[in-house]
């Protein structure tokens, strides 16, 4: 690849993740989470390279000549996009993914639910990586280029480029919540985290409350001159003596169309009667779809189900709730307790409530292709997206998406950042359990016109606010903002 590309994403994941099998051969799926989910549709419509890991490892003990020698080059027509390979050694990729990235920064942003780590030999490896991304991007831009870095694995990477390549156009998009000041600054690299972002052109966050937290912190930690659109930072090549990095709220969101255009599909409706069939025809089918993450409130779920069946609120074949969950991070300790938590809870639930032949709780814990998640969604009466803390969630707007007749209830968190938007739903705290329990019952037995005009309202917001729209909007300020430079 030469450096010819006028718009380059850098993204941890790249689209699709490499399995090898043992007979050599590998297979490329489709990346897990959000980031990719909602990335993958633009990045079909713009001629870009996607910079990213493939889920593959360099060989260990990892070094820098090591780079491109023995792994098999990515098939061309894999991906929407080019696509271009960053290599981790194992060791690597321990420090910088498992540890830096996701027992530190992740735990943190939202909202230390667990316990976030502070190791110095963590710290290392996620710098080491990150000079490797830049250096990627640095090589492959056209004079000029526009280069959108995503998310909290890569947030030193402005700053890198921006010194390598003073010329690019720099965005960053965070896809996680950005922390109030009282839990951010118990990072000790807290600084270099915030210089590492300001070397964007634009910085952009989920909701108007991240931005905010972000802005205050430039000006608590580097004495910055800020106002609610960013922040002017020092920069002596300038005449004005500042560089302006501008700061906002992008809403993520989804292919609306698309999902719309799947669940209208006869297969998937078939599909959808089918899954409820083999659930027993209930008369509540209550769906979660997650990856298996901590931050996600699986547990507040299955504790809000199970106690309203031991009450009798719910009959024993009456409804069944059917939880997916994604395996995720599962080197991460955190995960793996995460894990046994929920398979414990589950089984009880199983051993208590279960009859032969009718189990209340299906648990899938298994990735599933989107034509298969949409047939689950269509065949859920409710669904529960109820996250202690999430960046957006965009299950939710799948869910609503595919709800093409206007039937179905969303019962969401209000700590969820589409709780903004949709407000429709039964919002819920999800640390109120029974607040939860009884969100459930008023999703499962509200009037289905007072269901309708809900939904209606969510669907149409959606309509409107889609991926594309967020995409063009991150980008066009992204060119004003360098405008105003
Ligand atoms: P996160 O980015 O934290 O994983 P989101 O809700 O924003 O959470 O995005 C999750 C994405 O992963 C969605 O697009 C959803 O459809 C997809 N997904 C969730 N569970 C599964 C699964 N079991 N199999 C395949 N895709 C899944
Ligand atoms: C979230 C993050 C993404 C991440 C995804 C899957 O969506 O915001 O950056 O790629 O989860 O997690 P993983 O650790 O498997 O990449």
């Amino acid at each position: 690849m030469t450096a010819s590309h006028d718009l380059l994403v850098i993204a941890n994941r790249l689209p699709v993740s490499a399995e090898e099998h043992a007979d050599g051969t590998t297979a490329w799926n489709r990346s897990p989470g959000g980031l990719v989910s909602a990335l993958e549709p633009v990045l079909r419509e713009h001629d870009a390279v996607w910079i990213g890991w493939s889920g593959r490892f360099a060989p260990d003990p990892y070094s820098t000549e090591d780079l491109g020698r023995e792994l098999e080059p990515l098939p061309d027509d894999v991906g929407p996009c080019a696509l271009s390979e960053v290599e981790l050694g194992r060791d690597e990729l321990e420090g910088f993914y498992e540890g830096f990235s996701n027992s530190t920064i992740w735990p943190l942003y939202h909202d230390a639910i667990a316990t976030p780590v502070y190791h110095r030999h963590h710290w290392e490896p996620y710098v080491a990586v990150n000079r490797r991304f830049a250096r990627r991007a640095a090589e492959l831009a056209a004079e000029g280029a526009t280069v959108w870095v995503h998310d909290y694995q890569l947030q030193l990477v402005p700053q890198m480029l921006r010194e390598m390549r003073p010329d690019l156009r720099i965005g960053f998009f965070l896809h996680i919540p950005f922390p109030p000041e009282e839990l951010f600054l118990q990072l000790p690299w807290r600084k270099q985290i915030i210089e590492g972002l300001l070397g964007s052109d634009l910085v952009g966050f989920h909701t108007p409350g991240g931005a905010a937290n972000f802005l205050r912190i430039t000006g608590r930690l580097l004495g910055l001159d800020f106002d609610e659109t960013g922040v002017d930072v020092p920069d002596s090549s300038r005449a004005s003596g500042v560089r302006r990095v501008t700061v906002g709220a992008f809403p993520i969101s989804i292919d609306t169309r698309e999902y719309d255009a799947m669940a209208r599909t006869a297969e998937i409706h078939d599909r959808a009667i089918e899954i409820r069939e083999k659930l027993g025809n209930p008369r509540w089918v209550i769906l979660g779809v997650d990856r298996l993450d901590y931050t996600k409130g699986i547990d507040v779920r299955l504790k809000a189900f199970t106690e309203l069946l031991e009450g009798g609120t719910i009959e024993p074949g009456e409804a069944v709730f059917v939880q997916i969950a994604t395996p995720s991070r599962e080197n991460v300790e955190d995960y793996q307790r995460l894990r046994d938590e929920i398979e414990l809870m589950v089984g009880r639930a199983l051993g208590d409530h279960g009859l032969i032949g009718a189990p209340p709780i299906q648990y899938l814990h298994q990735p599933f292709d989107r034509e298969t998640l949409v047939s689950f969604y269509l065949a859920a009466d409710v669904m529960l997206v109820t996250p202690y803390r999430d960046g957006m969630n965009l299950v939710c707007k799948e869910y609503v998406a595919s709800r093409t007749d206007g039937t179905g209830a969303l019962v969401l968190s209000e700590f969820a950042g589409a709780a903004v938007e949709l407000t429709d739903a039964f919002l819920v705290n999800p640390y109120d359990a029974e607040g939860v329990k009884q969100a459930l019952v008023d999703a499962m037995r509200d009037d289905p016109a007072d269901l309708s005009m809900r939904m209606k309202a969510m669907r149409e917001h959606l309509f409107e606010h889609d991926v594309a729209r967020w995409a063009a909007s991150f980008l066009d300020a992204l060119e004003e903002s360098e405008q105003n430079r």
